[in-house]
């Protein structure tokens, strides 16, 4: 499963990806929002940082503004895939920019009928939140076994990717469940890392190495 970066924030991508666990971004309007600089501005940064997917949103709200805005996105950088909020405008959007070579990340996904439409219309990603259901007492983990069972069926080139995670066990059970990529930011990446374990056994394996070289008598 590739996991992506849920942040616009530069620093902190260039904190995590010399680690080599990270194949994109995402971003969106609340994330670039909380950056000072330009957005186009941070977006190239963010795609010469990270040199995979880099999603980055529309805001207009018709399917003709959020053409002509995501081919500005997309032509800033080849790593830009055009975020598009689902609905009609988002579909007929998505279309017309996949026919033009543009790689869509269709978000803000809630039902698999949703994922589906996106689908059809050629989008690249499908972005079902699954905190945001959580935080409406509605498993969102279910809505990535259906969709993920729905994509096995037929031969669609659209991938999964997981979004609004919040913990952990959200990105395990993804990857449990066949999901193509999963966007966390980067406190629940910080997170996979920690295993209480791993701490006391390094520290035991150090403390017997330094007890064994200490000169005897
Ligand atoms: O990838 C979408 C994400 O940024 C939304 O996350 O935590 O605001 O639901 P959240």
């Amino acid at each position: 499963m590739k996991l992506f970066a849920d942040t616009a924030n530069v620093e902190e991508l260039e904190a995590l990806v010399p680690l080599g666990i990270i194949d994109g971004v995402t971003t969106n309007p609340s994330l670039l929002a909380k950056a000072a600089a330009d957005p186009r501005a941070v977006l190239k940064r963010i795609c010469d940082v990270v040199g995979g997917p880099v999603s980055a949103e529309v805001v207009a709200t018709d399917a003709a503004g959020m053409v002509r805005e995501g081919r500005e996105l997309a032509a800033i950088d080849p790593h830009v895939v055009v975020k598009v909020p689902f609905g009609k405008p988002g579909v007929r959007a998505c279309r017309e920019l996949t026919e033009d070579g543009i790689r869509v990340n269709v978000t803000l996904i809630f039902s698999a009928a949703q994922a589906l439409l996106a689908a059809k219309v050629g989008a690249t990603f499908v972005s079902p939140f699954v905190g945001r259901l959580d935080d409406v007492a509605t498993p969102g983990m279910d809505l990535i076994t259906q969709i993920v069972d729905i994509f096995q069926n037929f031969p669609l080139s659209t991938e999964v990717l997981v979004a609004s995670t919040r913990g952990p066990m959200h990105i395990v059970e993804a990857a449990r469940l066949g999901a193509d990529v999963c966007t966390c930011p980067p406190k629940v990446i910080d997170a996979l890392f920690n295993h209480p374990l791993t701490d006391i056994g390094l520290e035991r394996f150090l403390a017997d190495w330094a007890r064994a070289r200490q000169p005897v008598g």
